[in-house]
């Protein structure tokens, strides 16, 4: 029996763990082949290695999305090793609570990867920034470089931003430079969608909390590691798995939701925004 992504190209970000493995399984699933990346060298995607026919149909690359040039060597790469780019994934991203907005901790800043400094403004301003560039710049111009590929494709294309229920209106203290970059990628998803119509769709997932070692380590309470209070305020009671989320993406690129286009959709279990973050808040805290 065909499967929905039989002969389709999928480029996901931020593959070597967490959230966009689990896209890249459900995508290999589906039946397409899969080119993951990460700033970490890999011999292969991981989860692959036991799966003959999901190695052969995956690759995990090197691509810092912090680099527009290194974008672009990606995608160069991937066209000429398999022709096309029909799906894109901009998974890669994230960000750690940080208890002020004014003063950023060296740990805080540590833990999410912004560069470091011993001047508390420059490393506080160098946090914004990096939380800015990751979230909503480089997915930018991931989507501007591989669009530039599909307009020159048969078919239609298919972008998928993975954003943050952070980014609601409702706003998110401890969260705010991400919260602001996540709000700007579902902007960005709708504005994007008016433009490229009807060559290539945009959509955008927006998760409520989801459980990678990430979430584990630097939000749930370590007084509570299942989250067994945490998620009380999720009306679901639980977090999403990562593989729930790729079986949105393969919904959305798989050809049975082709009208919707432009939208944010929210995997959240029905969470009410902003209920979340004191208990990542108490974390950070605690690991201070
Ligand atoms: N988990 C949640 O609860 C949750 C909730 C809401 C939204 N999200 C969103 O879901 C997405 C994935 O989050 P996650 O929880 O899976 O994060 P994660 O566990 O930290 O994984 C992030 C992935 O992105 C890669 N990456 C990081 N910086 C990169 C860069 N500059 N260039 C290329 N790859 C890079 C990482 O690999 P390397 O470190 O090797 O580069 C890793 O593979 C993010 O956009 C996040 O905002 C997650």
């Amino acid at each position: 029996m065909a499967s929905p992504l039989d002969g389709k190209v999928a480029v996901v970000t931020g593959t070597s763990r967490g959230v966009g493995l689990g896209i890249a399984h459900e995508l290999l699933r589906a039946g397409a082949t899969v080119i993951g990346c990460s700033r970490r060298p890999l011999d292969a995607m991981p989860g692959v290695a036991d799966n003959p026919e999901w190695l052969a149909r995956s690759s995990q690359r090197v691509c810092d999305q912090g680099d527009y040039r290194a974008i672009d060597h990606f995608v160069e790469q991937v066209v000429a090793d398999y022709g096309r780019i029909d799906i894109l994934v901009n998974n890669a991203g994230g960000t750690v609570p940080a208890p002020n907005v004014e003063s950023i901790p060296g740990l805080v800043s540590q833990i999410q990867g912004a560069p470091a400094s011993d001047d508390e403004y420059e490393r506080t301003v160098l946090f914004h920034a990096f939380a800015i560039q990751m979230n909503l710049i480089s997915p930018m111009w991931f989507a501007v470089r591989v669009f530039r590929q599909m307009r020159e494709q048969d078919g239609v294309g298919s972008i998928v931003n993975i954003s943050s229920g952070a980014g609601h209106p409702a706003g998110s203290p401890t969260l705010v430079s991400y919260g602001a970059a996540k709000s700007g990628l579902n902007h960005l998803t709708r504005s994007l969608a008016e433009e490229w119509g009807p060559k290539v769709r945009v959509n955008c997932l927006a998760l409520g909390p989801t459980m990678t070692d990430n979430f584990k380590s630097f939000v749930l309470p370590k007084d509570d590691p299942n989250g067994e209070k945490y998620f009380h305020a999720v009306p679901m009671h639980r977090a999403g798995e990562p593989q729930e989320v790729g079986r949105a993406v393969v919904f959305l690129c798989g050809g049975t939701a082709d009208f919707i286009n432009g939208t944010t959709i929210e995997i959240d279990g029905g969470m009410m925004p902003g209920v979340l973050y004191e208990a990542g808040l108490k974390t950070i805290t605690d690991l201070l």
